[in-house]
């Protein structure tokens, strides 16, 4: 795995959503899909200043101005082009999408987030011969907050400006990491993509374990949402990788080793988390068909 971002001791999110950072303006987009995924983006782009663009939405019903909302691919001005289109439906809903995109589009920047939906798929609905390039990308949902973690790919044809705009489009909305591989997106789904669920889980998992000891269920859930919180901003922070976190944090014969002594033994967390994850990664690649 490739990193233009390399991890640095004291890096900033990303101006969240709602607040109007002077950021440089994002390239044009064309938004089809903005759902749970699209609007988290859509929201921290226009946060940060997009270029005019045009969102397909059946739903919303008005946007900020220059930019323009229509309801469905037919409806786009004859007179916009967008450096990039972003497609964020569902994977089962995007090749009438496609179709109808590539009659009006016949070369275009294509922005995936799908998940399990190969270029090659993606480039066969449109049709082969046309001037497509599809960079494929994998945000999660922390997005919403500018604190998404995406993993970009980019097939060789991809022109360095192309790459450019796709990454402004990720960062603007959190951190990013390019592979070099297209089939390791399906890696960044197993473990960041999905990942937020994961910490949802133990937030859940702990604050059960907190009303199990005697604790009040409120008191528990602001225990473990805040601990998760404080612990996350740490890594976030800190030049201090996970392992030395730990570490510092678990005296000999305390009560921490005693927690972790059980967590990690070879049949708890290791042996879950490493299969959890497997489990997602081979359920992308299932999707991708
Ligand atoms: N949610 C995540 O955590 C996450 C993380 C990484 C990647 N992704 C990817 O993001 C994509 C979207 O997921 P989501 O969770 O955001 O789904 P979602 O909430 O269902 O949003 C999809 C949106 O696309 C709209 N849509 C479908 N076809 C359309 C069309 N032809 N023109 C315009 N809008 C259209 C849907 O509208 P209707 O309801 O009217 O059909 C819906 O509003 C998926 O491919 C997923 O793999 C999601």
């Amino acid at each position: 795995m490739t990193s233009t971002h390399t991890a640095t001791a004291t890096r900033e999110p990303a101006a969240p959503a709602g607040t109007h950072a002077a950021a440089p303006l994002l390239p044009s987009i064309l938004l089809v899909g903005s759902g749970k995924m699209g609007g988290a983006m859509l929201e921290g782009w226009l946060a940060q200043g997009l270029a005019p663009s045009v969102i397909v939405d059946r739903h919303r019903d008005s946007l900020p101005a220059p930019h323009r909302i229509v309801r469905a691919i037919a409806d786009i001005p004859a007179d916009f082009t967008p450096d990039v289109i972003v497609l964020a439906v569902k994977p089962q809903k995007a090749d009438p999408a496609l179709q109808d995109l590539a009659k009006r589009f016949p070369a275009a920047t294509l922005l995936s987030v799908m998940a399990g939906r190969s270029i090659a798929s993606l480039k066969a609905v449109y049709g082969g011969e046309k001037g497509l390039v599809v960079v494929r990308a994998m945000p999660n949902t922390p997005c919403l907050l500018g604190a998404g973690m995406s993993g970009l790919y980019a097939p060789p044809e991809a022109t360095p400006e192309q790459k450019r705009h796709c990454e402004s489009l990720l960062r603007a909305v959190g951190e990013t990491v390019w592979v070099d591989a297209e089939g390791l997106i399906d890696s960044v789904t197993g473990v960041s993509g999905s990942g937020p669920a994961y910490v949802f889980l133990l937030a859940e998992l702990l604050t059960k374990a907190g009303v199990e000891q005697g604790l009040p269920e409120e008191t528990a859930r602001i225990l473990a949402r805040e601990t998760i919180y404080g612990a996350g901003r740490m890594l976030h922070t800190l030049p201090t990788d996970a392992a030395e976190l730990r570490r510092n944090v678990t005296s000999p014969g305390g009560t921490t080793a005693a927690a972790l002594a059980v967590l990690m033994a070879d049949d708890a967390w290791p042996a879950a988390t490493s299969a959890a994850v497997a489990a997602a990664v081979t359920r992308a690649k299932e999707l991708s068909g």
